[in-house]
Order: C-alpha cells, then sequence, then structure tokens
C-alpha cells in the first residue's frame, strides 16, 4: 500500500479525484510543479499569497509572473491579464486566497486554449465549491492543506485526475519525503493540542507576546526575511528542494518528513470531525459578511444552495490595518495570514517577474483583515470596541460593481 493511502483515499471520497497524500500543501504544489512544468517555465500567479509558495514556485526552477488581481479578493482576474502576458506564460498557478474561489471556469478554458496546465492551490480552499464542484477539481493537480481547515499543524493531499498520475506523483514523493524521526512526530502531534489549549485557557496574548519578545516567530514581519545574495545563489542548483529548504521550511519544518502511523492517525481523526468544522465555519462567515467590513468578495447570492462558503478566513477590509491588528491582541485576536507586500515589491524583478499594474494587490494586501470564521463573534465586538473604520473599495476601484457582476 502506498504510504499514506488510507488519508488519501479520504480525500478522494470528498473530492472524487485520485489523490497522493503528503506531510504538507508546500510539497504538494512542489511535485505538481515538477511534474508538469519544465526548468525555467513561467507560472501566472498571483502576488497576494503566502512567501513560501513563492520560495516553492523557484525551488521548481521557475519565474513566477505576478499577475493582476481582484482588489475585492486577492485572486488572478484574468480579464486584467494582457494577451502579451497569456501568451507568454507556460503554467496557471491559483491560490482560492482564504478560501474565496479563483475565477476557475475562466482560468481553465484560457489555459485549454493556450495548451498549458491550470494548477490550483486549493490550501485555502477545504469545502468551497464553484457551481456545485469542488475547487481542486478544475485544474490539472491541486493542493490541499491539513494546517488550515483542520487544524492539524501537518498534512496535505496532491488531487489529480486520474491514477495513473497518482501513481507517478506518489514515486516522486517517495523520493523527496525525509526519513521519520520519533521526536518530530512527537512534536507534530502535540503542536495542535498546544494551541487549542492556549485557545481555550484565552492565553492567547500572553502567549503571542512572549513568543514575539524571545525571537520565536520565523518572521518578524508579514513576510519573512529574504536573505537575497543567499536566495540568488540557490538558483544555481534550481529545481532543488533542498537547496530551498530554509526559506520553504518556514512555519512548518516537517514540511517534507514521513510521519509515522502517530502523526497520521491523528490527522485521521480531524479528517473525520472535518464537515462540523466546515459548519461552523459557514456560520462564522455569514456573521462576518453581514458586517459593515466585510469585503464584497463575501457578498453570497440569495439563491446560494449551501449558503455561504466555509472559508479559512473571511476577508474584511479596514482602514489603518497595520494599526489595527496591533490593537486586535489586547482582545485576544492574533490575526495571521496577511500578505503584505505584495511579492512583486517583497522579493523584486531578480526573483520575479512584476505585475504590470501593482495597484489593486498592494491596495487589497494593505487593506485585508483575515478573520477566522471560528471566532466571528469575538472579532465583531473587538471592531466595535476599537470602532473600527471600513475600507471603501469603491474610491480605489471604480469599476468594481462592473467586476463584481462577473462570473467566477
Ligand atoms: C495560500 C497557501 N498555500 C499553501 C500553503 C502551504 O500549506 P502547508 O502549510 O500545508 O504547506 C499555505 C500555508 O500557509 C498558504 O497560506
Amino acid at each position: 500500500m502506498p504510504y499514506g493511502s488510507r488519508l488519501a483515499a479520504t480525500m478522494n471520497r470528498r473530492l472524487g479525484r485520485e489523490c497522493v497524500y503528503t506531510p504538507s500543501a508546500r510539497l504538494a504544489l512542489y511535485l505538481a510543479l515538477r511534474h508538469w512544468c519544465r526548468p525555467g517555465a513561467r507560472v501566472l500567479m498571483s502576488p497576494v499569497t503566502d512567501d513560501v509558495i513563492l520560495f516553492v514556485v523557484l525551488a521548481a526552477g521557475l519565474r513566477p509572473v505576478q499577475a493582476p488581481v481582484s482588489p475585492a479578493d486577492g485572486n488572478i482576474d484574468p480579464a486584467a491579464v494582457s494577451e502579451a502576458t497569456w501568451r507568454g506564460v507556460d503554467a496557471v498557478l491559483t491560490s482560492n486566497l482564504y478560501g474565496i474561489p479563483d475565477r476557475v471556469v475562466e482560468l481553465r478554458a484560457r489555459c485549454d486554449e493556450l495548451g498549458i496546465p491550470l494548477i490550483e492551490d486549493a490550501a485555502h480552499a477545504i469545502g468551497t465549491d464553484v457551481a456545485g464542484r469542488p475547487i481542486g477539481t478544475f485544474g490539472k493537480a491541486a493542493a490541499f492543506s491539513l494546517s488550515k481547515h483542520a487544524a492539524a499543524m501537518a498534512g496535505g493531499f496532491l488531487a489529480v485526475e486520474d491514477a495513473a498520475t497518482r501513481q507517478e506523483l506518489e514515486l516522486l514523493r517517495d523520493e523527496l519525503l525525509t526519513p521519520r524521526r520519533l521526536h518530530t512526530d512527537l512534536t507534530t502531534t502535540l503542536r495542535p493540542l498546544a494551541r487549542s489549549a492556549v485557545r481555550s485557557l484565552h492565553l492567547v496574548r500572553p502567549v503571542w507576546r512572549t513568543l514575539q519578545r524571545l525571537g520565536l516567530l520565523e518572521r518578524d514581519a508579514f513576510r519573512m526575511a529574504l536573505h537575497a545574495p543567499r536566495l540568488a545563489d540557490c538558483a544555481r542548483e534550481a529545481p532543488s528542494l533542498t537547496a530551498y529548504e530554509p526559506w520553504v521550511r518556514v512555519d512548518l519544518h516537517g514540511f517534507r518528513s514521513r510521519h509515522g502511523a502517530l502523526v497520521r492517525g491523528q490527522l485521521e481523526l480531524r479528517m473525520a470531525r472535518l464537515d462540523a468544522g466546515l459548519a461552523r465555519r459557514r456560520i462564522g462567515v455569514s456573521l462576518l459578511s453581514a458586517t459593515t467590513w466585510a469585503s464584497p468578495a463575501l457578498h453570497v447570492p440569495a439563491s446560494a444552495p449551501d449558503g455561504p462558503p466555509p472559508l479559512f478566513r473571511a476577508p474584511l477590509l479596514v482602514h489603518d490595518r497595520d494599526a489595527l491588528i496591533e490593537r486586535l491582541v489586547h482582545h485576544g485576536v492574533v490575526a495571521g495570514y496577511v500578505y503584505d507586500p505584495p511579492l512583486d515589491d517583497y522579493a523584486g524583478p531578480e526573483f520575479v517577474e512584476p505585475s504590470p499594474d501593482p495597484t489593486a494587490a498592494r491596495w487589497f494586501a494593505s487593506h485585508v483583515l483575515p478573520a477566522d470564521p471560528l471566532q466571528a463573534r469575538e472579532i465583531i465586538n473587538a471592531l466595535t470596541r476599537e470602532r473600527a473604520r471600513p475600507a471603501a473599495l469603491e474610491q480605489q476601484d471604480p469599476q468594481l460593481n462592473d467586476r463584481r457582476s462577473a462570473p467566477r
């Protein structure tokens, strides 16, 4: 039996696609990029995503091409991508940021027309559907993360179209896994439990401040330090996961560890509880969507059969976002998953091809407050007490109303 096949079978049943189990979504993405893109290929992607993903693309020996994005959700705006850019890319990588779906129908059609692969980063989007079809079933491959909705701090999947491709990717995965270590398995099992304990004991604020003071967080700012000269040196070795490991492993050092039965057993339990968690997320998203801070991306048509999607985070748009994030810590709310500045401003043209129009990405990245739907009530109370002001998207993008009605 291939490694992790019980977990993979569970995901296969959810999605209706063949799945490869991986210890993380980042490893799943690396496998997909290595399989479908030759070294030197150019990958169209949103600049508003986790820096780890940028380093995965670089590790695969590829050139990240930054796309114009929608200012309502930070995902690629296909209508704003120029014909010249479309003709010059070899693959498209979505991000489904915070669980809000990319315009996958349009992207898939474009990719088919150009004969290039669509790869879905579905790490934030377990449970998001587009026209009744799950995100993760539109592309050649899709990466999922159990560190997000299932809060497992380990585990992921690569979903693919057929069994033959799955088998090839299982072999590639096995070559990249590092041997199992009991110590890593124990810490991987205990970390999510420690995190829930901190939450339920209302210790978020003191623990967060202590970690910050002790320098135990891997990022001083929203982005990790780039270390440009060292990063430039690595290009000689690309494609190579090992060369880029100091960047790719940030926040998840076991991203390529062959976890044992202890970790995988815990992941199976979390997968079994996933639907209950998704239902709680829908309730939180519904509460957050009704606030004045909600991004228009949260406005679900009243006719949507399942109501709001079970997002990983609900994008709120607020004035003076950075100061607000600091103040929210006093209310026990630590807002993570902020991807600011956009990747082209963060890494520069040496490492990424800049977007021809970075305005929307800059605006979205600097105003978005990703709200955890499981903490919706605390967040709404805290924002009300802080008198947080909504950021007016219409002023930044007068054409938004036209785009809002465009199909996804
Ligand atoms: C958008 C996005 N994609 C992929 C990943 C990688 O997920 P994992 O931590 O399971 O490797 C992350 C991690 O936070 C992410 O934010």
